[in-house]
Parts: structure tokens; C-alpha cells; sequence
């Protein structure tokens, strides 16, 4: 194989992942897949080459012309589509999060691992610059030890409802966006291993028609089925401590940060910032960083590398799956009211 024949599940976040795979060199586009045409041909058109529309992902999965599949549905059907492509022995991609719960979560990662087939989380997040560029200077040592993180996702006006997967059962602002947020300042910290987890969730906007981010009706609203908001602090086995909160909608200035404490030096995502205390003087170091590549390439290139070269996948499902825990963790936390442990 010298090039990976892709197929495109979901014509939202889809079209980034999709155009990124298109313009790689060893990358293409060559199959779509929604159950609306529309959104397919008109995608289409922006393609390299001439593409299958399929509106059937099993029928999709069955096409031996197709190498790899991008998941990019409403969290409902992230696994379903997957296990089927594996299934199919095709290479997955699953956009975030993993699944819309810890069981499907687990059951997605079995089946791809014993396949053998490159399995990869699309994260724009992780994969951007600038987490990247925090991430080797910690790697390298810059920050010492990093013992406390905090990870914000906030919005104001901001409950999506375009499609209904978001706010019923499987969506919710945490699993929405608080996943961004948890999963990029997770990998920053090293990826400890999680041993308890207390969180907080409710719904205060949504079930009323509040907070959403364009006009919806009262016979959408009304199904509304998850958190708009949830928060918590996930302790690890080496010490470190997360707290991450996420917000759909608030009467809060919007926010998307991750904050960072680490013995030697601290960071924030937003703006770009190091600090640091050499005696008494303090420096903070706003890194000029070159012109910046889009996550989505620096995404399709790991997976096209990672299935033509064997190049180690940065981020496999098995990733996704504990991001997954983290996040069912701090919402079953906040239903029952106990901590949750997660190291038993
Ligand atoms: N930065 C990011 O990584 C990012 C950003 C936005 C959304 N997302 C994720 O992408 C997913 C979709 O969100 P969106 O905003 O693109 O939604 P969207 O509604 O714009 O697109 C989803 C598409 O999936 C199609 N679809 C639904 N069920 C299907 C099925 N069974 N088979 C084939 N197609 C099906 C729909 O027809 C729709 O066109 C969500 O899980 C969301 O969390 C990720």
C-alpha cells in the first residue's frame, strides 16, 4: 500500500479530518459516508479525486477498495461505525470523544487491538502546536516535576443541538468539551494513572431552552438528556492532581485554558505563557513559535505514517478509553455523590 484510501463517516467534523487526509501526499480521500446526500455532494466537491457516497456504513465497511475509516457521527454511533470497520479489517479513526460510554469505550479498544488494525483518536486539542511544543518542553524536563493541572472549557451561549446526539443520553458538555480539555492536559502530565475521581454535573440551561448557540425549538430542547455542565478533580498514582470543568453554558466569560504547575517552571495554553522564579526574579516566556500547522495535518500525518511506516500512533483508542474513564467517572461521581475509585 503506498496510499491510504479513505472513507469519511459524518459530514460535520468530518470535512477538517477528511481535507487533511486529501492533501497528504500519501493520503486520500475516496469514499464518503452520511445518511444525508446533500452534505455529501457538496463535500464532494472540494475533494482531489472522485469519491463512493455510501448512506449504509456497513455496506460502506464491506468495500475492499476502502483502507481506513474516520468516525465522525454524533457519539452514539462512534462505535458502532468503528467495530464494524474493524470488523472489516479497515484502519480506524474515531474523532473525540471515544464512545458515549465506558462499556462501548472498552469494547471498541478489545476489538481493534486484537485485530491488529492502526486505531487512532482524532484530538484537535492534543495534536495543536502549541500543546505540542508545552508537551516536549516537559518531556524534556523543563517544568520538573508537574504535580497540579487545571483544565477549563467555558462558554457562555454555547449549547450545540444540531444534532440531537448532543444533548441526549452518550452527549453532554463534559463528554463535548470537557474531553478536549481533560484529555490534552492528561497527556501533558504524562498520562498518569488515575486512582480516584469526584465530580459535579447538572443541567441548568439546556431543559429550559437556555444557553443554546442558535435558535432551537421547544420539541428539540425538551429532549434534552444530559450535563451542560460538570467539573471535578481526578487524583493520580504519582501524586498529580487534575481539576477540570466544563461549561456549556454560564453567566462567565468564555474560557478554554489549561493551566499547569510544576515544580520548576508553570504554563497556560491561552495565551501561550512559561513561568518561572530564578531567586526572586520572575520570568514569564511567551514562546514565538513558527507558523502554525493545523491539527488536522498533524493528525493525518500520525495515522497515515502510523499505517504506512508503522510509526508509533500518539494517540490509539486505548487513550480515548481512559479519557473515557475520567469522564464517566466525575459524572457517575456527581449522580451518587461518592468518589469514585478507579485503581480497583
Ligand atoms: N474538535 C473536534 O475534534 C470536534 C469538533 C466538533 C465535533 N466533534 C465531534 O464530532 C462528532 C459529530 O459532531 P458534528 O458537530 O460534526 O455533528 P454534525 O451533526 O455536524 O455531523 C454529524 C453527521 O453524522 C451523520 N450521521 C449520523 N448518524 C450516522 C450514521 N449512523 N451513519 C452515517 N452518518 C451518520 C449525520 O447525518 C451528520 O451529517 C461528535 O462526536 C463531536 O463530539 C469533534
Amino acid at each position: 500500500m503506498s496510499i491510504v484510501r479513505t472513507c469519511i463517516v459524518g459530514m460535520g467534523i468530518g470535512r477538517p479530518n477528511g481535507s487533511a487526509i486529501d492533501k497528504h501526499p500519501r493520503g486520500q480521500v475516496t469514499a464518503l459516508c452520511d445518511l444525508e446526500e446533500d452534505r455529501m455532494a457538496d463535500y464532494a466537491k472540494t475533494l482531489s479525486g472522485e469519491v463512493k457516497l455510501y448512506t449504509d456504513y456497513k455496506k460502506m465497511c464491506k468495500d475492499k477498495e476502502i483502507d481506513a475509516v474516520f468516525v465522525g457521527t454524533p457519539n452514539q454511533w462512534h462505535v458502532p461505525v468503528a467495530l464494524e470497520a474493524i470488523r472489516n479489517g479497515k484502519h480506524v479513526m474515531v474523532t473525540k470523544p471515544l464512545a458515549d460510554s465506558n462499556k462501548a469505550a472498552k469494547k471498541v479498544v478489545a476489538a481493534a487491538e486484537a485485530a491488529g488494525v492502526v486505531n487512532m483518536m482524532s484530538l484537535s486539542t492534543r495534536f495543536s502546536d502549541n500543546v505540542r511544543y508545552l508537551g516536549g518542553l516537559i518531556r524534556a524536563g523543563e517544568f520538573g516535576d508537574v504535580y497540579y493541572g487545571r483544565a477549563l472549557s467555558i462558554r457562555r451561549n454555547g449549547i450545540p443541538a444540531w444534532n440531537l446526539g448532543f444533548i441526549k443520553k452518550g452527549g453532554g458538555a463534559f463528554r463535548d468539551m470537557g474531553v478536549h480539555v481533560l484529555d490534552a492536559a492528561w497527556w501533558l502530565i504524562g498520562m498518569p494513572k488515575p486512582v480516584t475521581v469526584s465530580g459535579v454535573a447538572g443541567a441548568k440551561f439546556g431543559p429550559k431552552g437556555l444557553g443554546y448557540s442558535g435558535n432551537v425549538k421547544k420539541e428539540v430542547w425538551s429532549q434534552y438528556d444530559s450535563d451542560d455542565y460538570a467539573g471535578g478533580l481526578i487524583r493520580f498514582d504519582n501524586g498529580a492532581a487534575l481539576q477540570v470543568e466544563s461549561f456549556w453554558a454560564s453567566h462567565q466569560p468564555g474560557e478554554f485554558q489549561i493551566e499547569l504547575f510544576g515544580t520548576d517552571a508553570g504554563s497556560t495554553l491561552n495565551p501561550l505563557t512559561i513561568y518561572k522564579c530564578n531567586g526572586k526574579v520572575t520570568e514569564d516566556i511567551k514562546p514565538g513559535l513558527p507558523k502554525e500547522t493545523p491539527a488536522w495535518d498533524n493528525i493525518a500525518d500520525n495515522f497515515i505514517s502510523a499505517i504506512l511506516d508503522g510509526e508509533e500512533c500518539q494517540a490509539p483508542l486505548r487513550h480515548g478509553m481512559i479519557v473515557q474513564e475520567m469522564m464517566e467517572a466525575i459524572l457517575e461521581s456527581a449522580a451518587t455523590g461518592a468518589e469514585i475509585r478507579l485503581d480497583k
